[in-house]
């Protein structure tokens, strides 16, 4: 079992350059000129520990519906999850697993607390948010990363009763 750990306030340096990385790192790789020339796979989220960072933080980027969502999020607690579930419809995959693919029951709605990292403003935040659809799928796939679970723990084929997620 890895250990990942809480990130101790006040925040190193060091610990936010990490995730201001991982936030840069997810906006080139959905760059597609970045993409062919830094050879980078488009990633909408991105745990410490893909790094080898043993720290409970998390990036996700993710655009939707012309909208851009952007979390820089710190030591994540969830507070509540809907009891039903969605999937991807084409499966999750993730950049520590390369090449393979598979549906994953994920809850439709997560609640969670965090500290909230603006890399820009290089401040920080303490919310509760509420994500849905999509969103909450990306961050439970996340969210596992720092408990050691990758999405391969999870595959299922039973479907049965579950809608897929709605963009
Ligand atoms: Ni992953």
């Amino acid at each position: 079992m890895i250990l990942v750990q809480e990130v101790k306030f006040p925040i190193k340096r060091k610990n936010l350059k990490t995730l201001k990385d991982i936030m840069l790192y997810l906006n080139r790789s959905q760059d597609e000129k970045a993409c062919a020339k830094y050879e980078l796979k488009p990633g909408v989220g991105m745990a410490a520990p893909q790094i080898d960072v043993s720290l409970r933080m998390l990036g996700i980027l993710i655009d939707e519906n012309g909208k851009r969502y952007e979390y820089a999020i710190i030591n994540p607690v969830v507070l509540a999850e809907s009891v039903e579930m969605t999937y991807l419809p084409g499966g999750e995959g993730c950049l520590s697993v390369p090449g393979k693919n598979g549906i994953v029951l994920r809850h439709n709605k997560i609640k969670f607390k965090a500290t909230f990292y603006d890399y820009k403003n290089d401040t920080l935040e303490e919310k509760i948010l509420l994500f849905t659809g999509y969103l909450a799928i990306v961050f439970q796939h996340e969210f596992d990363h720092l408990n050691g679970i990758l999405f391969t723990d999870k595959v299922t084929n039973d479907t049965k009763d579950i809608k897929p997620v709605e963009f």
